[in-house]
């Protein structure tokens, strides 16, 4: 790593510095508010923010409860949409229509996952595009491809935001993402290669994984399973970026990365909580200020 860190910044025992996403995303949810309320000013209404809830995942109704709070505080409008898990698809897909043109709607989420046997492709793609505060709409994903980021997947983004915000440049750096999602894995891969890192995607059919782990400089776990990556792999100096929140049987939230072992070898570390998780909704609610900012330049 070519970036020196910083003395006065908080470090995991192991001696890695702390990637603090709390911290960061205050500051990001806090220029979020600024820019809501001189749209508020300008447009004689504050952004909205629609998330649509389909069933009761607990996991995702913690999540939704985060994001519509969040919203709220960042001063833009939330709606709240929970339908039941036996909603029909085309009543779902009735709804996105409906939101897509409500004109006091500039974003709009659909938590994943939805329940089986709704097509989730078909009910994502009917999300406008100029409201897809998740960036996972083809034309948003295809943007992002072609170097010409609109609406960013949130995870990914904060990846970016909080590298930026510790000025850890990623230029040149080997990164090596591990799981290949459409949510996290592959739009993180897209943003890395926009940020100018060479760039390794690992999935399931890899055939040496800690050997690509041990080469990254830059690494992002995205795979969801506690301690996937053991700490031993991880490459001295190396930054990670643990997107992954899971539940031990103990109930304790653990990232993809051997968190104690990992903290001795890396320079930079995401903590798990307090990493990648308020990032995400600090993106979310950035992107519903863009999506807005967006929509209204359309119509002047
Ligand atoms: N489920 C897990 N992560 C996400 C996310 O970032 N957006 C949505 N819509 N659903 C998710």
């Amino acid at each position: 790593m070519s970036a020196s860190p910083k003395e006065t910044l908080p470090r995991a025992p192991g001696g890695a510095i702390l990637l603090d996403g709390k911290a960061v995303a205050a500051r990001v949810r806090a220029q979020v508010a600024e820019r809501a309320a001189e749209f508020a000013a300008r447009h004689g209404r504050a952004p909205g923010l629609a998330v649509v809830q389909v069933g009761e995942d607990p996991a995702s109704s913690v999540y939704v409860r985060n994001k519509r709070k969040s919203s709220v505080e960042a001063g833009i409008v939330s709606f709240a949409h929970d339908l039941p898990a036996s909603t029909p698809e085309p009543e779902i897909l009735a709804l996105v229509h409906a939101l897509n043109h409500d004109e006091r709607v500039d974003g709009i989420l659909i938590q994943l996952p939805l329940p089986k046997g709704v097509n989730a492709d078909r009910v994502m793609d009917a999300v406008d595009p100029a409201k897809d505060v998740d960036g996972f709409h083809p034309l948003n994903t295809g943007l992002l491809a072609q170097k010409r980021p609109r609406l960013r997947p949130c995870t990914p983004y904060g990846v970016i935001k909080l590298a930026e915000a510790y000025g850890l440049a990623l230029t040149g750096l080997r990164a090596t993402v591990v799981g290949a999602s459409n949510i996290v894995g592959r739009p993180m891969a897209l943003e890395l290669l926009l940020a100018r890192s060479t760039v390794t995607v690992c999935h399931t059919g890899t055939r040496d994984l800690r050997a690509e782990v041990e080469r990254a400089e830059v690494l992002v776990a995205a795979v969801g399973k506690a301690g996937f990556i053991p700490g031993e792999w991880v490459r001295p100096g190396a930054a990670v970026f643990d997107v992954g929140i899971n539940r031990t049987a103990s109930g304790k939230l653990v990232g993809d990365v051997g968190f104690e072992r990992a903290a001795e070898r890396a320079a930079w570390i995401t903590p798990v909580p307090g990493g990648l998780g308020p990032m995400t909704i600090a993106m979310l609610l950035s992107n519903t200020v863009d999506a807005a900012s967006l929509r209204a330049g359309r119509r002047e």
